[in-house]
C-alpha cells in the first residue's frame, strides 16, 4: 500500500501517517514549516519497516500543487491512499476577515485539494483499490462563531467529496472524517476555562486523540471499507451526532 497524507508533520495528519505505516503503507509525509517533525516521523516510520518520502509544500499556493504530483510520481507509479488533511484553522470575527482569507481557506481545504486529487488520478487508477479521505471538521455542518472562512472552505471540501465520490466510482472511493474537539495544536491556544468549556460539551466526557481519528481514516483505507464511499464519519465524542 501507498499512502499520501498532507498536513502529516503533526497532529492527525502523523497518526494517520503512523497508523497507515504500521497497517503496511509507505507514505508520502506532506509538510510545510515543520521540517524536522516531519524527518522525525520519517525516521520513525522506518523503524515499522516502512519507507517514508518528505513532500513540502504550501497549499494556499495552487501553484504548487503541479511540482508536488509530479515529486509523488518520481517516487512512485501507483498510489493508493490519498488523505486529505492538511491546513490551518485561524480564528477572528466575520467583521474582520478580509475576502483575500475567504479566498485562502478555500484554496487550502477545497481547491488545492481538488488540484491535488485531479493530479493524482492516474496514480489512482492504478491501484486495485484506491482511496480518497478528506479530514473535514463538524464546523462544516454547524458554522463557526470564530473561523467563518474557515466552515466555508470545509464546507465546500464536502462539496467536492461528495461529488468526487459519485464521478470516480467504482474504483475509487471517496469518503470524509469529521473530527470534533481533537487534542492538536488547534486546540492549544485555548485557555483553561475554554478547554473545561470545550469539555463540558462533549458527552464522551473528554477531548479525543489524533489516533481516534487516524484509526478510522485507516479503518476507511482498508479492505474492509469496500462498499463505503461518499459517507461521513464523525469522530467527535458526540459533540455533534448525525
Ligand atoms: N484538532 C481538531 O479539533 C480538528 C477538528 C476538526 C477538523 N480538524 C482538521 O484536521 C486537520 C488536521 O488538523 P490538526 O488538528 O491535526 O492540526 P495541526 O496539528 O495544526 O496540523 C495541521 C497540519 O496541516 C499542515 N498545514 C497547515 N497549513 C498548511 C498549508 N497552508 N499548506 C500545507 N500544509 C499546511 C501543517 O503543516 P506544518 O505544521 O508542517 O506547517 C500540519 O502538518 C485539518 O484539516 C483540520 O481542519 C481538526
Amino acid at each position: 500500500m501507498r499512502a499520501l497524507v498532507t498536513g502529516a508533520s503533526q497532529g492527525i495528519g502523523r497518526a494517520t501517517a503512523l497508523r497507515l505505516a504500521r497497517d503496511g503503507a509507505d507514505v508520502g509525509i506532506h509538510f510545510l514549516q515543520h521540517g524536522d517533525e516531519a524527518r522525525a516521523l520519517q525516521t520513525e516510520i522506518a523503524k515499522e519497516d516502512r519507507q517514508a518520502f518528505l513532500l513540502r509544500g504550501d497549499l494556499r499556493d495552487l501553484a504548487a500543487i503541479p511540482r508536488m504530483a509530479k515529486e509523488v510520481r518520481d517516487h512512485w507509479d501507483s498510489l493508493d491512499v490519498l488523505v486529505h488533511n492538511g491546513g490551518a484553522y485561524p480564528r477572528q470575527t466575520f467583521e474582520k476577515t478580509t475576502d483575500e482569507e475567504f479566498l485562502e481557506l478555500l484554496r487550502v481545504h477545497a481547491v488545492a485539494p481538488a488540484s491535488l486529487t485531479r493530479e493524482l488520478l492516474p496514480l489512482l487508477r492504478r491501484s486495485n483499490a484506491g482511496r480518497v479521505i478528506f479530514v473535514s471538521s463538524l464546523l462544516a455542518f454547524d458554522g463557526s462563531r470564530r473561523g467563518s472562512p474557515y466552515a466555508t472552505a470545509k464546507a465546500a471540501q464536502l462539496g467536492l467529496a461528495r461529488s468526487l465520490a459519485r464521478e470516480l466510482a467504482p474504483s475509487i472511493t471517496v469518503n470524509i472524517v469529521a473530527p470534533g474537539g481533537i487534542d492538536t495544536a488547534v486546540l492549544a491556544g485555548d485557555t483553561p476555562a475554554q478547554r473545561a468549556d470545550r469539555v463540558r460539551q462533549i458527552p464522551a466526557g473528554r477531548i479525543g486523540s489524533p489516533e481516534e481519528v487516524a484509526a478510522v481514516i485507516g479503518f476507511l483505507a482498508s479492505p474492509e471499507a469496500s462498499y463505503v464511499t461518499g459517507a461521513t464519519l464523525p469522530v467527535n465524542g458526540g459533540l455533534r451526532m448525525g
